[in-house]
C-alpha cells in the first residue's frame, strides 16, 4: 500500500495503476476509519481494480465552535485498517493541501439550503470545495459516499453534474449497530447513557417507515409522530425532523413511494449525530 502525501505523489501513485491498466474507485474520508468506511472501501474495490482513500480532517467544513481540533486523528490505526481490507493508495495530504491565501470556493446553492445547511452555516460549501479539490488530485473513475451523509451526498451529485466532473459517484447504504443507530464517527464521543439513548433516532425512523407501509402518507401525521416520540426521550434535542424529497430535498406535503426521505439531526450531550431513511 502505497502512503501518498502530496498530490504529486498521489498523482504518480495513480498514473502507475492506469499504466497497468488499473481503474481508480475513490473513498473519501476524514480518517477515524470504522466499519461503515470500510463497506465503502469494499464497494470500491467491486467497483474498480485500484482503491484510493483520502484521509483528511477538512477544516472548511468545521464551524467555529465545531469540533475540528478534537477530531480523532488515529492515522496508524487508520493505515493498519486500510491495508488488511486491500486498500492500494492513502492519500494523507497535510494542512498545505489548502495553498496559503487560498480563496476558491465551490458553493452549491440549492440542495446544499435548509437541514443540516442551514444548522451548519458554511459546511457544505467546505464539503464541495475540498471533495473538488480531492477528485482533481486523484481522477477517480469512481468515487463512493455514504448514504447516511444523505444531504452531503446531494450536493456531490449536484456538483458532479453542473460542474461536468468526469466521475460517477456510487451511495452506499448506511451501516448499522446492532440496535439501530446509524455508525458514525462521532458515536464514539456517547456517553454510555448517551450511547444507549441513542437508539431513539434509528426507532423513530423505523416506526415512520411503518406507518407508511400501513398506508399513512401525509407528512404532517409522521412528522409529529416522529417529534411526539423523539420527545419522549428528554436527553434528546431535536434540531430537525423533515421529510423531503429526494432529488430536490424540498419538503413534502405527502409521501412518495421511492422518492422521499425521512431525516432527523439532534444531539445527545455535545455530540451531532443525523440518520435518514426511504420512506
Ligand atoms: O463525509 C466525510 O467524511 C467528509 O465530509 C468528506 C466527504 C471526506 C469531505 O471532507
Amino acid at each position: 500500500m502505497v502512503i501518498a502525501r502530496t498530490v504529486a505523489e498521489l498523482r504518480l501513485a495513480v498514473v502507475a495503476a492506469r499504466k497497468a491498466g488499473k481503474t481508480i474507485g475513490f473513498v473519501p474520508t476524514m480518517g477515524c476509519l470504522h466499519v461503515g468506511h470500510l463497506a465503502l472501501v469494499d464497494l470500491a474495490r467491486r467497483e474498480a481494480t485500484c482503491c484510493v482513500v483520502s484521509i483528511f480532517v477538512n477544516p472548511s467544513q468545521f464551524g467555529p465552535k465545531e469540533d475540528f481540533s478534537k477530531y480523532p486523528r488515529p492515522f496508524e490505526e487508520d493505515c493498519r485498517l486500510c491495508e488488511a481490507r486491500g486498500v492500494d493508495i492513502i492519500f494523507a495530504p497535510g494542512v498545505d493541501f489548502y495553498p496559503a491565501e487560498h480563496s476558491t470556493w465551490v458553493s452549491e446553492e440549492a440542495v446544499s439550503q435548509g437541514l443540516c445547511g442551514e444548522c451548519r452555516p458554511g459546511h457544505f460549501r467546505g464539503v464541495a470545495t475540498v471533495v473538488l479539490k480531492l477528485f482533481n488530485s486523484c481522477l477517480p473513475d469512481v468515487a463512493i459516499f455514504g448514504r447516511k451523509d444523505f444531504q452531503q451526498l446531494a450536493v456531490i451529485r449536484r456538483m458532479v453534474r453542473d460542474l461536468d466532473v468526469p466521475v460517477r459517484i456510487v451511495a452506499a447504504p448506511t451501516e448499522r449497530e446492532a440496535d439501530g443507530l446509524a455508525i458514525s464517527s462521532r458515536n464514539r464521543y456517547l456517553s454510555p447513557e448517551h450511547r444507549a439513548r441513542a437508539r431513539v433516532i434509528s426507532e423513530v425512523l423505523r416506526r415512520a417507515q411503518a406507518l407508511v407501509v400501513a398506508g399513512e402518507c401525509h407528512a404532517a401525521t409522521l412528522l409529529s409522530a416522529a417529534s411526539r416520540q423523539l420527545s419522549d426521550e428528554p436527553a434528546f434535542r431535536l434540531q430537525y425532523i423533515a421529510i423531503i424529497d429526494a432529488q430536490t430535498l424540498r419538503p413534502v406535503q405527502k409521501v412518495t413511494h421511492g422518492s422521499s426521505v425521512m431525516a432527523v439531526a439532534g444531539f445527545l450531550g455535545e455530540t451531532r449525530l443525523i440518520d435518514n431513511v426511504d420512506l
